[in-house]
């Protein structure tokens, strides 16, 4: 029996070979958050991360990541709501929100990774659009993504206070 940790809990991988990842996340473990959209790799609208890294479970063979961790948009909170998520919310990056979900796993890898060589400050738009590259949102709200991601980044959203976050 293969098994993978999603969100921190052990989950068993089906026996089929042809399963994909975003099929068993979603309809085997009921995380609907990660979206199938392409289904083609291209617009990182089922973004997870696999052990840290963020990759297109769209493509995956969920077979291939037994013995792996797995985090969904569902467990990038972990008890309280990520500065990423804080700072979509409040600057309003976001329409429909179908794209959401996979921006907001990339830009948790993106704000870790960068977070953690340049401390709190303010990436270039460049380092953010380089980092999203591989989203696509069909409602245009690239703009407040941008800003949100910079906001993030620049140590706006990291305190305990949530007063700025909209009820959105
Ligand atoms: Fe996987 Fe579009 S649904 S990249
Ligand atoms: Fe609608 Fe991005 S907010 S697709």
């Amino acid at each position: 029996m293969r098994t993978v940790t999603v969100n921190g809990r052990a989950e068993t991988l089906p026996d089929d070979p042809e399963a994909l990842l975003v099929d068993v996340v979603r309809d085997n473990l009921g995380l609907t958050g990660t979206k199938l959209a392409c289904g083609a790799g291209v617009c990182g609208a089922c973004t997870v991360l696999l052990d840290g890294f963020p990759i297109a479970s769209c493509l995956l063979p969920a077979n291939s990541v037994a013995g792996k961790t797995i985090t969904t948009v569902e467990g990038v909170a972990a008890g309280r709501l990520h500065p990423v998520q804080k700072a979509f919310m409040t600057l309003d990056a976001l329409q429909c929100g179908f794209c959401t979900p996979g921006f907001i796993v990339e830009a948790v890898a993106f704000y870790d990774k960068y977070r953690k060589t340049n401390g709190a400050v303010t990436p270039t738009r460049e380092e953010i659009g380089s980092a999203l590259s591989g989203h696509l949102c069909r409602c245009g709200a690239y703009e407040n993504i941008l800003l949100a991601v910079a906001a993030a980044c620049s140590g706006r959203f990291d305190g305990d206070d949530d007063e700025t976050v909209s009820p959105r």
